[in-house]
């Protein structure tokens, strides 16, 4: 059994994701519900080094669970990675008199608190909540269905463009190093191709691909390509297109950061719902350092270390059925 938990700090951290609020709302109903306090800390780390931090009641969290960023604001800390600035980060939680944390964010969110639990030893339980779908140990994340279908919808009207002009599309998404949002968009968008930083495509093979469709039935092409260096992004692509065949009439579409924002899912609001739920009971069973994951259906727990440093693998067989349905 662990230490009684009275009081929580929460905050959301790294890029934001659609679901985060629907989360912090889970965070604080479940936490008071339990007669636990709940303290918003806002802009992540850095309101925890400067002290911006505020009690919430149930109707702090109010009328949010359908909208998208967070409520809490967000940022990405360079002082919370010193020593100094975790220190005083720590003295403001005792001032305050929070007993654990509950973090959500991605990667970089969490390595910043398994630091800070390490030096401090402080319980912490974290959320996974990014859009790249790119932690290991649940199945999705939240906000990653969001930015899915707000991908689609978005490539469902590049093609009747790229279609009415006989064009060939490169369209970059999100994702940072990891190929999830390029490979199953491109699956649920009747995409050629996906071009994914896992793994290596040539610009000959992407030809072929491509040719093969113009020859027969198709006039225009779909290219999704997440932006990594790895992959060039879509315009590295798009050039060394151009130069290598200049038949195809190339465009580039950059989606951006309307990926991450707008109205969470109803999956994203449910998995964020539950996990929000089941990192308050795992506090109370006094469990510490790990990360809240869906897996099968089924809430897990996963350390915080497997979390951050396991790769979470894409599902290369999703490339051969991309294969099979871009014929
Ligand atoms: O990690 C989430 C993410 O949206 C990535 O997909 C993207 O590469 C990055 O954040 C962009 O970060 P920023 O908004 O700081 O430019």
């Amino acid at each position: 059994m662990g230490q009684v938990i009275k009081c929580i700090g929460m905050l959301t951290s790294g890029g934001d994701a659609p679901g985060m609020n629907a989360a912090i709302r889970a965070v604080t109903r479940a936490a008071i519900f339990n007669g636990i306090r709940v303290k918003a800390i806002y802009r992540g780390y850095r309101g925890l080094i400067t002290g911006e931090i505020k009690e919430f009641q149930t109707e702090n969290v109010s009328n949010i669970i359908q909208q998208g960023g967070t409520i809490l604001k967000s940022a990405r800390c360079m002082e919370f990675k010193t020593p100094e600035g975790r220190q005083t980060a720590y003295e403001n939680l005792v001032k305050e008199e929070i007993d654990a944390l509950v973090v959500i964010g991605g990667d970089g969110t969490f390595t910043g608190a398994r630091l800070f639990s390490q030096e401090f030893n402080i319980p912490i339980v974290g959320l996974p909540g990014t859009i790249d779908n790119d932690l290991y140990g649940t199945d999705s994340t939240i906000g990653y269905d969001t930015a899915l279908n707000t991908i689609i919808d978005a490539v469902d009207k590049i093609r009747d463009t790229a279609s009415s002009h006989e064009r060939l599309f490169f369209i970059e998404v999100m994702g940072r190093d990891a190929g999830f949002l390029a490979l199953n968009s491109a699956l649920a968008s009747g995409a050629e191709a996906a071009i994914i930083p896992e793994r290596e495509t040539k610009v000959d093979q992407l030809e072929e691909l491509i040719s093969n469709g113009f020859r027969k039935s198709k006039n225009s092409s779909i290219v999704i390509v997440s932006e990594s260096n790895i992959t060039g992004g879509a315009n590295g692509l798009a050039e060394r297109m151009r130069n290598e065949h200049p038949e195809y009439d190339v465009r580039v579409s950059i989606l951006g950061h309307i990926q991450r924002g707008g109205s969470p899912t109803a999956y994203d609001r449910i998995i964020a719902s539950r996990m929000g739920v089941a990192a308050i009971d795992a506090l109370m069973d006094g469990l510490r350092n790990i990360m809240i994951g869906i897996v099968n259906n089924e809430i897990v727990h996963v350390p915080l270390s497997k979390a951050i440093k396991d790769d979470k693998p894409v599902n290369e067989n999703l490339i051969g059925v991309l294969q099979i349905l871009s014929i």
